[in-house]
This record gives structure tokens, C-alpha cells and sequence, in this order.
């Protein structure tokens, strides 16, 4: 890796640990106005510090994110379909790689659907953005995502992070499973996570906790961090998991008690001085 991509990489996983927390505000490329990310910016402003990076689309970076912000930015620029299209997997590169050099991405994220109808298409266009990100020291985040007739098993979840791996991805985006440690073993670059659907959070930190045991980096969080009714808490018991390695029940505690403090400061508002 040149000086600029070992750079941009450092800020997306944490060098000395090999870890990472990005949270993931991207859904509404395909799923319009997700619940509890109805507004992106209302959704963001309180997590934002707390994430070690923010993944989402340039429309709603520049419409709902300080340009003050430290916080870097893994930037979706694969879409193009929806939820009531033809075919999910159907997506094309949306972003151009001045654009996201213009917007001080420090990694470009995009899907593949491996064993889709668009298979192909999504991973040319896998193939040409880490051939554009080389060439300025961009990295690139696979995501492999999950058709619906697709098995979310050790075999299909390693052989889409394979071959993301194969054709140049920094780091893959998955999910977790049985036998996991087989995904993570099968592939060459760091494996991080995603939540998936909104979990009890008790469930949700020991998918974090199981996720790193069995070999994962980290995790790219979405909704089961905005959709908690305490988003701050969630992402914070996340966190002490994945940075200082905590049990599932101090996780937990961790969450119920910074929920708790919340409540009682909006009870007694005068608490807070
Ligand atoms: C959407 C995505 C999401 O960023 C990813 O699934 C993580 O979010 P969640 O934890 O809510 O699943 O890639 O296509």
C-alpha cells in the first residue's frame, strides 16, 4: 500500500488494534426514508462523534453532515435500484471518484451480489472502482450483499468475500454466521459486519461479541444503533466491545445504565447543570 492509501485505511481501521466502528446511515439509497432515519441529519448529529467513521451516500454527506466534521467518511457510490425496482442487484457505480476526492472520502463503498441475475455487472463494477481508488489511494469496502433467495451461510458469505478479496477490495462488509470463522479464514482482507435487522439490544451486542470471536474487525452498524430507542447508549456499549473487548453483560449494563442516566435527565432537566 502507497502512503496515501495505508492513510485512509488507518482512519477506517484502527492500526493498533485492527478494529473498527462505522456506522451506517446509507439505506436510504435503496429504502427511501427508512424508520428513525427519516431525517439523516437528526439521526447523525448525536452518533457522530461516537462512530470511528460514517458510511453514507454523497447526497446526504453534503446535505446533513458538517463539513467541520473529523469523523471520515466511507462513501456509498454504488446504487441505482430500489426496493420497488426490478431487481436490487441491478446497481452501477453513482459517484465519480473526483467527486468523492472532493468530498474527502477515506474509503469508497460498494456492493456486490454474488449469485444474482446482475452478478456480473456488480463486480466490474467492483473491479473498476478499486482500479480508480489505486490509482489515488482510495480504498475500497465490498459489501456483499444478500439476494433474498440467497442463504446467509458460511459458503455463499465466504465465496462473496473471496472473491471481493480476489478482485481488490481493502476490506469486506458481511454478515455474520454459523461457522464464521470459515468467511474470515477464506479471506485475506479484514471482515467487518453489518447489524442487519433491529434486534433486541441485548441480541445485538452478542452478534458484535460472537462476530469479533469468531475473527471479524469490526462492525458497520446501522439500524440496530438508530433504531434503539437509545441510539447514544447502543452505540457506546457497541464500542466498549469492539475497542475494549467487554463482555456481553458489561455491554449491557453498560447500555441500560446510560439509558437510564438519559431518562432521568429528561425528567429532572435542572439534573443536568
Ligand atoms: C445497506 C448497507 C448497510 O450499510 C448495512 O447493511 C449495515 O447496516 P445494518 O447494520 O442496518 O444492516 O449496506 O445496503
Amino acid at each position: 500500500m502507497d502512503w496515501g492509501m495505508k492513510n485512509r485505511f488507518s482512519r477506517i481501521i484502527k492500526p493498533d488494534s485492527g478494529r473498527c466502528v462505522m456506522l451506517a446511515v446509507d439505506h436510504g439509497y435503496f429504502l427511501g426514508p427508512t424508520e428513525r432515519l427519516e431525517n439523516p441529519r437528526e439521526t447523525i448529529r448525536p452518533l457522530l462523534n461516537l462512530a470511528d467513521s460514517l458510511m453514507l451516500t454523497r447526497g446526504v454527506l453534503r446535505s446533513s453532515v458538517s463539513a467541520e466534521s473529523n469523523t471520515p467518511i466511507v462513501l456509498r457510490v454504488s446504487g441505482g435500484s430500489s426496493i420497488v425496482g426490478e431487481d436490487l442487484s441491478k446497481e452501477t457505480i453513482i459517484t465519480s471518484i473526483e467527486e468523492a476526492i472532493r468530498l474527502n472520502a477515506s474509503c469508497l463503498a460498494l456492493s456486490i451480489f454474488v449469485g444474482s441475475k446482475y452478478e456480473y455487472q456488480t463486480l466490474k463494477n467492483l473491479s473498476k472502482l478499486v482500479n480508480e481508488g489505486e490509482k489515488y489511494g482510495i480504498p475500497v469496502l465490498a459489501v456483499t450483499a444478500v439476494g433474498k433467495e440467497m442463504a446467509r451461510d458460511a459458503r455463499y458469505l465466504g465465496l462473496a468475500c473471496r472473491i471481493a478479496a480476489e478482485l481488490g477490495a481493502h476490506v469486506v462488509k458481511t454478515y455474520h454466521c454459523l461457522d464464521f470463522r470459515k468467511v474470515v479464514d477464506g479471506c485475506p482482507v479484514p471482515v467487518i459486519i453489518a447489524g442487519g435487522k433491529k434486534l433486541a439490544e441485548r441480541e445485538a451486542l452478542q452478534l458484535t461479541s460472537d462476530a469479533l470471536r469468531d475473527g471479524a474487525s469490526g462492525v458497520d452498524m446501522g439500524r440496530n444503533i438508530w433504531q434503539s430507542d437509545n441510539p447514544v447508549a447502543m452505540i457506546n456499549a457497541v464500542r466498549a466491545i469492539v475497542h475494549e473487548n467487554i463482555t456481553v453483560n458489561q455491554a449491557y449494563d453498560l447500555y441500560l445504565n446510560m439509558s437510564k442516566m438519559k431518562s432521568a435527565m429528561r425528567k429532572s432537566p435542572s439534573a443536568r447543570t
